[in-house]
C-alpha cells in the first residue's frame, strides 16, 4: 500500500535535497528529517573515537551501538548530539564530508539508521531526503523525486557555501570529492544511490530553488 502524505527526495551531494526538502516540507506542514545528518553523525563519532571503517566488525557493533549518539528533529531540521555536546554544526565540516561515504557503506551502520529513520516517519506528513529513501526506508512513499545536477554546478554550490563559511577551497578539488562521493554511494552492495523506478527525476542544474521547490509542490498537490 502507499503511505500518504509521505515525501522521500534522494539525489547526489550538493544537488539541493536539504534546501528543497525543508522548503516544500514548511510550505505543506509536514516534519523534514535530513537522513545524511545521522550518517554524518556516525562518521564524527568513529573519527572522534578512532573507530575506522575498516576495523573489525566488534568495533563497529561498538560505533552503532553507542547511545552517546542523539538525533531531535526540530523545525530548522534534525539537530545533532554527540555525549550531550550538539554537533549540528560540526558534521557539516570537510573532514567530515571526505569521510562519511566510507562510515555509510558499512551494512550494519545503514541497518541501524534505517531502522531509526523508519521510526522518525510512523507519523504521515514528512518529508524525508536521503539517498535511499524512494528505494529502501520508504519504498512505499506516495511521492518520490530524485535531485540531481552536474557535479560542476553541484561543486560550485557547496564551494559557496563552504567560503561563506570561511573555509576556503579549491573548485576542481571540491568537483573531485563530490564525484568520488558519487562513486562510493552509488557501487556499495547495500541500498546505493540510485533512482527508483518509480521517482520523478528532476535536474535542477539550472533551476533556482524556487522553481525546484514550486514544481515539488505542484506535483504533490496534483495527486
Ligand atoms: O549534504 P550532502 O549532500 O553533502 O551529504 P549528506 O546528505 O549530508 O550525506 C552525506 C553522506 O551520507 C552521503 O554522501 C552518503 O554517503 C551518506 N548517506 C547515505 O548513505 N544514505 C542516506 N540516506 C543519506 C546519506
Ligand atoms: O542536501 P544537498 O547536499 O543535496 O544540497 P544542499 O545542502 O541543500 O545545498 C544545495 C545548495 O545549492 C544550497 O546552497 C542552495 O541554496 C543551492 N541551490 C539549490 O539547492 N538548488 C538550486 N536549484 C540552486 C541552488
Amino acid at each position: 500500500a502507499i503511505r500518504r502524505g509521505v515525501i522521500a527526495i534522494d539525489g547526489p551531494a550538493g544537488a539541493g535535497k536539504s534546501t528543497v526538502a525543508k522548503r516544500v516540507a514548511d510550505s505543506l506542514g509536514f516534519a523534514y528529517v535530513d537522513t545524511g545528518a545521522m550518517y554524518r553523525g556516525i562518521t564524527l563519532l568513529g573519527m572522534r573515537t578512532g573507530i575506522a571503517p575498516s576495523d573489525s566488525g566488534e568495533k563497529l557493533t561498538e560505533l552503532v551501538r553507542s547511545a552517546e549518539l542523539k538525533f531531535e528533529a526540530g523545525s530548522g531540521g534534525l539537530r545533532v548530539y554527540l555525549n550531550g555536546e550538539d554537533v549540528t554544526r560540526a558534521i557539516r565540516e570537510p573532514d567530515v564530508s571526505r569521510q562519511v561515504s566510507y562510515y555509510a557503506r558499512i551494512p550494519s551502520v545503514r541497518q541501524v539508521l534505517t531502522l531509526l529513520q523508519r521510526e522518525l516517519a510512523v507519523a504521515d506528513g514528512i518529508v524525508m531526503e536521503g539517498r535511499d529513501i524512494g528505494t529502501a526506508v520508504l519504498p512505499d512513499a506516495e511521492h518520490k523525486f530524485f535531485v540531481t545536477a552536474t557535479p560542476l554546478e553541484r561543486a560550485k554550490r557547496r564551494l559557496k557555501e563552504l567560503n561563506q563559511e570561511g573555509y576556503r577551497l579549491d573548485l576542481d578539488q571540491l568537483v573531485r570529492e563530490i564525484e568520488e562521493r558519487d562513486r562510493i554511494d552509488s557501487s556499495r552492495s547495500v541500498a546505493p544511490l540510485c533512482v527508483a523506478p518509480d521517482a520523478v527525476v528532476i535536474d535542477t542544474t539550472d533551476l533556482t530553488v524556487d522553481e525546484v521547490v514550486a514544481m515539488i509542490v505542484a506535483k504533490v498537490g496534483n495527486t
